[in-house]
């Protein structure tokens, strides 16, 4: 098994100097839902997704050598989140970095001062830790590299940031890459893990350009965390026929997407957005969480899709937004239909167009 534990990345007192890295990374969409987990965040079923674009988060590590006489058994940072001092993300980050300090023992010599912020609103309903947890682990293998020189081939800089984003927030592994990637061990897929995400590139060309337009139907906090959904599974009377269906999916995608099948890969997506919110319901205690919009939108959607007979299919997060699929051919149809149908129906009108994106950009 991958071991990235290495007590021997310690760095010399006199070469500590201060610095910074800048990281943007996306976030995601699930075609194929991670819903339950076990062990050290390691994923019950396979995954995959569509990194996207115009949603990520900015994050930049500032760091200086500890004083002298300051613990060397703490973790020691402030955490400025969209110019605020944010102690809950302060709080989590410390606690992230702690679980790592086997893998990057020196993240105990230095001061931290990070600074993030989102492209998205500030509670716009969308979950931002797919894209903070993956930009700021970015930053963290940037800081190894820039001390050890250990990570210049990018393939396995990528690997370990993707392993060490899935620490943080699972689906924060697939924000890594860009296109799509999967994560979690599925025999039709060479080289696939539960311990990080892969690329994923012989997909037909439709794929490549693919929309991804998230209708803002509620900004409100989730009454239900992710993390908390995730530890329902364990006692949901669906889960291990769930886990069967997800395995099954993934290995009929592989061809759909290397075809172009739209229609089939929609239907997928559409599917898996719909068991995704079944789980909730049928978790005990029970809940829900999409609106009474949500299913206004999607009844509007299915009604567009047969008439029109445009690919337009959708996806949802475990929030009550929709995210709109479709090919880049059907755009102006499609962006006519979400203005005169869809939008009277979201938040403030509230809609963020976006699309398969290029994957993380080191800043500086
Ligand atoms: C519904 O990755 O947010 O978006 O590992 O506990 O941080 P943690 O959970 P998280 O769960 C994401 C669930 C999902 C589906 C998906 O992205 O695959």
């Amino acid at each position: 098994m991958l071991n990235y534990n290495n007590p021997q990345l310690v760095i010399e007192s006199a070469k500590a100097k201060e610095g910074k890295i800048t990281w943007r990374s996306p976030s995601n969409i699930a075609i194929i839902k991670y819903w339950g987990k076990h062990g050290i965040q390691l994923p019950r079923n396979p995954s995959i997704s569509f990194t996207l674009e115009n949603a990520y988060s900015e994050t930049t590590l500032a760091y200086r050598p500890k004083d002298v006489d300051s613990s060397y058994n703490e973790i020691s940072m402030n955490f400025i989140f969209d110019r605020n001092p944010n102690e809950q993300f302060k709080n989590k980050t410390v606690k992230f970095f702690e679980s790592i300090l086997d893998i990057f023992p020196f993240l105990k010599q230095f001061h931290f001062d990070i600074t993030s912020r989102n492209s998205f609103p500030h509670s716009a309903g969308i979950a931002s830790s797919a894209s903070g947890m993956s930009a700021l682990s970015l930053c963290i293998c940037s800081l190894e590299h820039k001390y050890f020189n250990t990570l210049d081939d990018d393939a396995a800089f990528r690997q370990k940031a993707s392993f060490v984003s899935r620490l943080g927030s699972g689906s924060a592994c697939r924000s890594i890459y860009p296109g799509m990637a999967l994560w979690g061990e599925s025999p039709e897929w060479t080289g696939s893990s539960d311990l990080y995400a892969i690329p994923v590139d012989d997909t037909h060309e439709v794929f490549k350009s693919y929309h991804d337009d998230i209708l803002i139907v509620s900004k409100g906090e989730k009454s239900v965390s992710s993390r908390a959904g995730h530890g329902l599974m364990d006692e949901n009377i669906y889960a291990d026929n769930r886990y069967k269906q997800a395995k099954n999916r993934l290995r009929n995608l592989k061809s759909i997407l290397q075809q172009g099948d739209v229609e089939a890969f929609g239907k997928i997506a559409e599917s898996e957005a719909l068991v995704l919110h079944a789980l909730m319901m049928s978790s005990n205690p029970p809940y829900i969480l999409i609106k009474p919009n949500t299913l206004l939108m999607i009844e509007k959607i299915h009604h567009f899709r047969k008439e029109m007979k445009v690919p337009l299919y959708f996806s949802l997060d475990a929030g009550p937004n929709l995210h709109l699929l479709y090919p880049d051919e059907v755009k102006t149809q499609v962006q006519e239909f979400i203005t005169s149908e869809l939008l009277p129906h979201c938040e403030n009108g509230q809609w963020i167009k976006d699309k398969v994106g290029r994957g993380p950009l080191q800043m500086d």
